[in-house]
């Protein structure tokens, strides 16, 4: 499955997917990683993984939506069957979202509907739940409101800061976001009336 990936940071789930594709359990092939910043350790990792990066910052651009047609248009040249955001820190327009319904996915570091938006391990501490995690979801025009593919669930300590819960968090980010990915290069989900299929089935 030829797929595009977004982001804006470290790329440590872009890493994931290098690393699943490498051990042959992936069939995927990233044909390109595009950051909307030109520091973004992440382009490191495409380099070196031999991946082609793009950067279209969005500075210049008068509005979002002129922004986003623009990002369509360098992500549409790769013909990706599937656009991963994989850290990608903007809100995507309607339009965007819409022209990619069904193949265009996020992982959210909370147990969605919890913490939508940001500061969600934060967020978490301050609600004093005992269990956290992050969740796959195919998107939509309404923000980290998309159909749930996979979640992974974590234990939030008492002693826990920001810091060692989003680390306790991004291992199972590591995990669940390639997984997905499989999932949808071997078709057995996908996206269809607003819902989420697994092997036929809605989920
Ligand atoms: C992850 O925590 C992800 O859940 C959130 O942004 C972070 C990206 O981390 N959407 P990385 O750039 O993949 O290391």
């Amino acid at each position: 499955l030829p797929v595009v990936v977004l982001i804006s940071g470290s790329g440590s789930n872009l890493q994931a997917f290098i690393d699943g594709q490498a051990r042959g359990e992936l069939p995927i092939d990233i044909r390109a990683v595009i950051s909307n910043r030109a520091d973004a350790y992440g382009l490191e990792r495409a380099r070196a993984a031999g991946i082609p990066g793009e950067v279209l910052s969005h500075r210049g651009f008068d509005d979002r939506a002129s922004y986003d047609r623009a990002l369509a248009e360098v992500i549409d040249r790769h013909e990706p069957g599937l656009v991963i955001l994989a850290g990608f820190m903007r809100i995507l327009s309607d339009a965007f979202v819409t022209h990619y319904l069904g193949r265009l996915i996020n992982i959210h570091p909370s147990l969605l509907p919890d913490f939508r938006g940001l500061h969600t391990h934060e967020r978490a501490l301050e609600s004093a739940v005992q269990v956290h995690g992050c969740s796959v979801h195919f998107v939509i025009p309404e923000l980290d409101a998309g159909p749930l593919i996979v979640q992974a669930e974590v234990p939030v300590w008492p002693d826990d800061t920001p810091e060692t819960l989003a680390r306790r968090v991004q291992i199972q980010e590591h995990r669940i976001y390639p997984l997905a990915v499989r999932w949808l290069a071997e078709g057995r989900v996908c996206m269809r009336e607003g819902r989420t299929w697994m092997d036929g089935r809605p989920l």
